[in-house]
């Protein structure tokens, strides 16, 4: 019997190309050569810098200055300048589970503590901000923020985004903001940006990818926004360890962010079909799978079937050649959960219910 075709659902790799302006924009510095195809020269990301500063005030409110945006070769470098600018080995800080695993790889390998509370599934993974000033001590020096979450899709409230400010504000600490999903906001929900609330954009770092918005994992593009109070040091980790976009991929991030958004908001419209047909569909299965607010990862509870994370995956892989995200790296009590990123077609995320139902009726 012919296997079923292979479908990869375990990486957050939206399914379709990056915008045109872009591939057009990169084309076109690739053809002209010149500083386009070499170092560049300080011109050239000083135009992306410009039209990032120009994006944040148009779409998200907070004006900064040109000199206050790092570009870098994708957020996970954003993260780590962010990490590496404020904290040293020893130091705590403050994020929730569960939450994107490499936060918690970043940190563990530069020897930060973490305190970690959990969203609580029952409150459709929110904070809960009564016991926040709990988690902190005197070696308290940042809390990290994921909003829109992943793998857990919340959006935070206002009074949560304030409570984490108050929390940073009394406790002197930076708030690293990973804001890369901030797009992918569904229903009535609305993304509020730690910067945007009073003098909170005085003490946080912005973490920010072209990844997501605009389908552009492989360009490696992103940015950090760093306040002046941790920017020359941002700078120099910087230019020490992170790696620089390739020039002529910095005219693609200029389009994009000047562009119209159209391409986001049709990625935006589809993400969100695609969620109220997959999250329904696995809940009638009778694992409960939370509608996200945000992002566009599905993230259900198989627990009944008492199979650990990581060999529900690989016996679903195995049975019916479909590969999905164990739940177990995103927090140490997420086994038994299981994340699907929305990045394909309905009809293929029919088929893949269709194989996780035939999976799960002979466990
Ligand atoms: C929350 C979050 N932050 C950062 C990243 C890193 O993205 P990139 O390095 O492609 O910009 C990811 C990737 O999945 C993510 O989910």
């Amino acid at each position: 019997m012919p296997s079923k075709p292979y479908v990869k659902l375990n990486a957050g790799d939206p399914d379709v190309e990056a915008p045109k302006c872009a591939v057009d924009a990169a084309l076109d510095a690739i053809k002209k050569g010149g500083d386009w195809t070499h170092y560049g020269g300080a011109e050239i990301p000083k135009q992306f810098r410009l039209a990032v500063v120009d994006y944040y005030k148009k779409w998200i409110g907070p004006e900064y200055k040109e000199s206050q945006v790092i570009p870098v070769a994708g957020s996970s470098a954003a993260l780590y300048i962010a990490m590496a600018s404020v904290l040293k080995e020893g130091d705590e800080i403050i994020l929730w589970e569960p939450s994107y695993s490499n936060h918690y790889v970043m940190l563990r390998d530069m020897g930060i503590k973490m305190k970690i509370p959990e969203l609580p599934r029952e409150g459709g993974y929110h904070m809960d901000i009564d016991k926040l000033a709990s988690y902190v001590t005197k070696k308290t020096k940042a809390v990290l923020v994921c909003n829109p979450n992943n793998p857990t899709g919340t959006v935070y409230k206002k009074r949560e985004i304030e409570a984490v400010g108050d929390l940073a504000e009394d406790n002197d600490l930076a708030i690293f903001s990973d804001e890369i999903y901030l797009h992918y906001v569904y229903d009535n929900n609305k993304f509020v940006a730690p910067s945007t609330i009073g003098s909170l954009r005085e003490r946080t770092i912005n973490i920010m990818s072209f990844s997501k918005t605009f389908s552009m994992t492989g360009w490696r593009l992103g940015y950090v926004i760093v306040p002046d109070k941790y920017l020359a040091k941002a700078q120099t980790v910087a230019k020490v360890t992170a790696p620089r976009p390739a020039t002529f991929v910095y005219p693609a991030g200029v389009a994009c962010l000047r562009s119209d958004f159209k391409y986001v908001e049709d990625r935006r419209k589809e993400y969100q079909a695609r969620r109220d047909y997959f999250t329904k569909a696995i809940d009638d299965m009778g694992m409960p799978c939370h509608r996200f607010e945000g992002a566009f990862y599905a993230w259900f509870d198989a627990r009944k079937y008492g199979l650990k994370s990581d060999d529900f995956i690989a016996r679903l892989e195995k049975a019916e050649n479909v590969a999905l995200s164990s739940g177990a790296g995103f927090g140490t009590k997420q086994e038994g959960f299981i994340r699907v990123p929305m990045t394909a077609p309905i009809p293929v995320l029919k088929d893949v219910v269709e194989r996780v139902k035939s999976f799960t009726s002979k466990l």
